[in-house]
C-alpha cells in the first residue's frame, strides 16, 4: 500500500534530517574551538605564575638558588578550583624546589627560547604544563634552568563545558524553532485549500458551476483549474444526458400513444375482420416500440464507459461481417435487394466486442437495406491490412454531402427519406465505433450513387 505522503512531514523530514546531522558535526567543532578558547585563555594566567616564579631565581651567586619565601609560594600555589603544582629543576636534574615527579617539557632545552605548553600527568591527575627554560649565563655546565607550572584542568573543563553549551544548546532551540515554524507555516499555507475543500464539501451534487480560485495558492491553481474543467465537462455530459432522456421519452410516447389509440379503435370493433387489422396495426407499433427501447439499451450500453467494463477480446473482423451479413440475406430478399460479402478469404483478427460490433454492423445494413429501393445491391466489404476496415456499400439514393455529419447525432433524420425509423441508429453505430478506439466516415459507392460507410479499426495487438 502506498503511504499516503504528507507535506508538512515531507517537509520536516527535509529539514530535519540535514540539520540532525548537521547538529552533532557543529557540536563537535564547537567542541574543539570552545576547548582552544579555554586552554589559550587559562595559559597566559599559568605563564604569568610561571613567570614570575622564574624571577624569583637567582643565578647570580657560585649556585642557582630559587628566592621564594613561603607566603609567595602559598599565594602561587592557590587555585580555588584546580591543584596547582610548581618545579624549578637544573640542568643537571637537580630539583631546587617544588614538587617532585613532574614530567620534562617535550622540547629540548637548546631548540627552546619561549615558553612550552604541555598536557601531562601528575599524581595522578591530567594537568597542563608550562615551562620556561632560564638562560644561565653564569654556570653553563650545569645546563639551564627549567621552571614549571602545572595545574589540573577543572577551571579549563569547565569552560569548556560552558562555551559549549552556549553555542549548541541555541542551536538545539533553532532547529526546533525552525521545526515549529515550517509545522505552522505548511499549515497556514494550506489553509485555503481547506476553503476549497469546504466549499466544495457543502455544495450540492447539482451544483458544477466552478470552484472560485481566487485567493488561492499558486501552486494549487493548476489543480483547481483542472477541477474546474472537469466539472464543466461534467456539466456538459450531464446536460448532454438529460437532453437525451428527454427526446427519448418524447420519442417512446409517439409509439406507446399509437398503441393506446388502436386498442380503443379495436375494443370498438365487432366485426371480426376490423378486429383483426386493428391487432395487426397493434403488432407493429408494438415492434416499433421494441425496436427504439431496443435502440436505446444499445445506446447505453455502447457509452464508452460501459463499454470499457465490456467483454473484449480478439475476434475475426471477417467472419463477423460474413455472418451478420447472412443473417441479413431474408431480409434484402424481401426487396429483392442482392447482398453480398467480400472478404480477404483469412481471417482479419481485431480487439473488440462481437456483441456490440454485430449491432453495429446490423444496424448498417439495416440502413442499407431500408433505403435501397427495389432491386437493388447492398455490399459488405473486409479489406486493409494493419489497419482491418469493414465498409457497407448500397447503390440507393446516397446520403447528401450536407447530412453526412449529422446523421450520426442522436434522433437526427433525413427529411422525406419515405421511410420511418426514430434516427438512433448512426448514433449506436459512432458510439459503437469511438468504444473500439476505431474511425468512421461516409463515403461515395463505388457506383456513381449511394452510400458507403468506413470503419477503420486499430491495428491488432496480442493482449
Ligand atoms: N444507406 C443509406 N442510404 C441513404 N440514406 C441513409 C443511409 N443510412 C442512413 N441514411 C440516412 O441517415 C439518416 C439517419 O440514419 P439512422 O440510422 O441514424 O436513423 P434512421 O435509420 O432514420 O432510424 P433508425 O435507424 O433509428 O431506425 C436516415 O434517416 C437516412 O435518411
Ligand atoms: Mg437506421
Amino acid at each position: 500500500m502506498p503511504r499516503r505522503a504528507s507535506l508538512r512531514g515531507q517537509l520536516l523530514l527535509w529539514l530535519l534530517v540535514p540539520l540532525g546531522i548537521l547538529w552533532p558535526v557543529g557540536g563537535t567543532v564547537a567542541y574543539f574551538v570552545a576547548k582552544g578558547f579555554a586552554s589559550s585563555a587559562y595559559d597566559r594566567f599559568l605563564l604569568d605564575s610561571t613567570r614570575a616564579l622564574a624571577a624569583q631565581v637567582k643565578d647570580a651567586g657560585p649556585t642557582v638558588r630559587l628566592d621564594l619565601p613561603p607566603v609567595a609560594m602559598d599565594i602561587l600555589r592557590y587555585d580555588k578550583l584546580d591543584r596547582v603544582y610548581f618545579q624549578v629543576r637544573r640542568g643537571d636534574g637537580e630539583v631546587l624546589a617544588g614538587d617532585r615527579g613532574f614530567p620534562l617539557p617535550p622540547v629540548k632545552p637548546r631548540f627552546s627560547d619561549g615558553p612550552i605548553f604541555y598536557n601531562s600527568r601528575l599524581h595522578g591527575a591530567a594537568v597542563r604544563v608550562a615551562a620556561l627554560y632560564l638562560p644561565s649565563a653564569h654556570h653553563p655546565a650545569a645546563g639551564r634552568v627549567l621552571v614549571q607550572m602545572a595545574e589540573t584542568r577543572v577551571k579549563r573543563d569547565q569552560l569548556t563545558r560552558e562555551i559549549l553549551t552556549g553555542v549548541v544548546l541555541p542551536q538545539l532551540l533553532f532547529i526546533l524553532l525552525a521545526a515549529f515554524f515550517v509545522w505552522h507555516g505548511v499549515g497556514r499555507g494550506l489553509r485555503p485549500l481547506k476553503q476549497v475543500q469546504d466549499a466544495i464539501a457543502h455544495r450540492s451534487h447539482r451544483d458544477l458551476s466552478p470552484v472560485i480560485e481566487e485567493g488561492a495558492p499558486e501552486e494549487v491553481r493548476p489543480l483547481m483549474h483542472a477541477i474546474n474543467d472537469l466539472m464543466q465537462r461534467l456539466g456538459n455530459a450531464l446536460a448532454a444526458q438529460q437532453r437525451f432522456i428527454a427526446d427519448a421519452a418524447h420519442q417512446l410516447r409517439t409509439p406507446l400513444a399509437g398503441l393506446k389509440t388502436q386498442t380503443e379503435f379495436a375494443l370498438r370493433q365487432t366485426d371480426m375482420e376490423n378486429i383483426q387489422h386493428a391487432l395487426r396495426q397493434l403488432t407493429t407499433g408494438a415492434e416499433r416500440s421494441i425496436r427504439l427501447a431496443n435502440q436505446l439499451l444499445a445506446l447505453a450500453r455502447a457509452e464508452p464507459e460501459a463499454a470499457r467494463s465490456g467483454s473484449r477480446q480478439p475476434l475475426d473482423l471477417a467472419e463477423l461481417a460474413r455472418q451478420v451479413a447472412a443473417d441479413w440475406v431474408p431480409e434484402a430478399l424481401k426487396k429483392d435487394i442482392d447482398l453480398g460479402f467480400e472478404g480477404p478469404g483469412e481471417p482479419r483478427p481485431v480487439y473488440g466486442d462481437p456483441f456490440l460490433l454485430r449491432e453495429a454492423l446490423g444496424n448498417l445494413l439495416d440502413n442499407a437495406v431500408r433505403y435501397t429501393p427495389h432491386g437493388g445491391k447492398v455490399t459488405v466489404r473486409v479489406f486493409g491490412q494493419k489497419h482491418p476496415e469493414l465498409a457497407v456499400e448500397d447503390n440507393g439514393p446516397g446520403i447528401p454531402e450536407a447530412e453526412r455529419e449529422s446523421v450520426f447525432e442522436r434522433f437526427y433524420r433525413v427529411l422525406g427519406n419515405g421511410s420511418d425509423g426514430s434516427g438512433l441508429g448512426l448514433a449506436i453505430v459512432r458510439e459503437i465505433v469511438l468504444a473500439h478506439g476505431a474511425e468512421i466516415r461516409l463515403g461515395d459507392a463505388s457506383g456513381e450513387r449511394g452510400t458507403a460507410v468506413f470503419i477503420r479499426f486499430q491495428r491488432y495487438r496480442e493482449g
